[in-house]
């Protein structure tokens, strides 16, 4: 019988843990406290330190650290936003719900982040930020972002939804710096199938700015301050007690979990080789020196990705595509005039990219099924 490879199995992650998780659970039913409280604050305290950074503000979802780290920075009515379209939506939707424009840059085709050499010329009278994303767990390259954020008098807002835990080195022998510790503020995604998931909704801002952090503090309750009195309008953006309960079991086993990610990464790279030398036009993943790749997804380029995913399917080999359509082609953003061959590296990305199934708990026979019905396709 063929091996069967789901996408990503959530179940097997929950058997492991499920009895810390349940006593997690019974402790927040009985204290009944369900919105913010101590959890929270732990598991904040837990993410600064984890990012290196002065403050993190627990919210309902990645999309809407967004939108709060938007707020925060007064991002408005007419002002424009630098952002990458080959991303998920909510990069491009927090800044367009603030009545802001995201203005599009093209991404660098090896690691599918923004590029930096092209968000220069972007930059008008109007632009406010710019939000580079750390796509599939690996950083944007963030010291020329940074430089032209500061010569510009730019903020930036780094997305790293996909992120927590990856690194930024670009110089051997220094530090390497953390995802969401680069920017004025960074945001994270909790969502059940990001290496750190909820049994839900949930995100998290962080920030070294004392000031930012206190209004993003405010502004995901209401913008009150003391309570029923309105210092700003916010929104209700709270993070659930349960969640944060759940994310500090979970937590223990952020850094073994990625540590297993990696090695199947390294799994597949080995697995790959034979094919490689044989296939024409098959791209794994590149991972560029400076940068520890916490592999939330494993992404392969291939010419005929359709053809291949079908077959993958119809052998029981579950994948993904992340993103089909980039945002500047997606139908709400027509009124912004941009046309299929303004952005061809997001647009190409968008025909050939394929996730393969990667999650600590994947077996070495469930990478090796991956890979044989792969090189099965190419030798029909
Ligand atoms: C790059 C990126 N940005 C933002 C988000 C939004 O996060 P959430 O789904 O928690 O709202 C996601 C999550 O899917 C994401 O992948």
């Amino acid at each position: 019988m063929k091996t069967k490879v789901p996408f990503f199995d959530l179940a097997v992650q929950f058997k492991s843990i499920e009895e810390e998780v349940k006593s997690a659970l019974d402790e927040v039913f009985r204290t009944q406290q369900f919105i913010l409280g101590s959890k929270v604050q732990a598991l904040e305290e837990t993410i600064a330190r984890y990012c290196g950074t002065r403050s993190a503000i627990g919210v309902a979802s990645g999309s809407d650290a967004l939108l709060l780290s938007l707020m925060a920075l007064g991002v408005g009515r007419g002002d424009e936003v630098l952002l990458p379209p080959f991303t998920f939506f909510a990069t491009a939707g927090s800044v367009s719900r603030l009545g802001a424009i995201p203005v599009f840059v093209d991404i660098n085709p090896e690691t599918y982040n923004i590029d930096p050499s092209k968000s220069a010329e972007k930059i008008s009278s109007k632009t406010r930020a710019i939000i580079p994303v750390h796509l599939f767990g690996q950083c944007a390259d963030m010291n020329p972002l940074l430089k032209i954020a500061k010569e510009k008098n730019l903020f930036l807002i780094e997305d790293a939804a996909q992120a927590l835990g990856a690194e930024y080195k670009p110089i051997a022998g220094e530090d390497g710096r953390r995802a969401g510790q680069m920017g004025d503020l960074g945001c994270f995604s909790f969502y059940p199938t990001k290496n750190l998931g909820a049994f839900g909704d949930a995100g998290m801002v962080v920030t070294d700015n004392p000031a930012l952090s206190e209004k993003v503090r405010l502004l995901r309750a209401h913008g009150s301050q003391p309570k029923y009195f309105h210092k700003w309008i916010g929104i209700n953006s709270r993070l659930d007690t349960v969640q944060a309960a759940i994310l500090l079991v979970k937590f223990k086993y952020l850094e073994k979990w990625t540590g297993e990610r990696q090695r199947k990464a390294e799994r597949y790279r080995l697995l790959f080789r034979e094919l490689l030398s044989s296939v024409e036009g098959i791209r794994l993943p590149t991972v560029q020196y400076q940068n520890r790749h916490i592999f939330h997804q494993y992404v392969i380029r291939v010419r005929e990705r359709d053809r291949l995913r079908k077959f993958l399917a119809e052998e029981g080999i579950g994948t993904d595509i992340y993103y089909p359509l980039p945002l500047h082609l997606q139908e709400c953003y027509a009124p912004l005039g941009y046309r299929r061959g303004d952005l061809p590296h997001s647009e190409k990305a968008s025909e050939e990219v394929l996730a393969l199934p990667i999650y600590p708990e994947l077996t070495e026979d469930q990478q090796i099924a991956v890979v044989d019905r792969i090189k099965a396709f190419y030798r029909k």
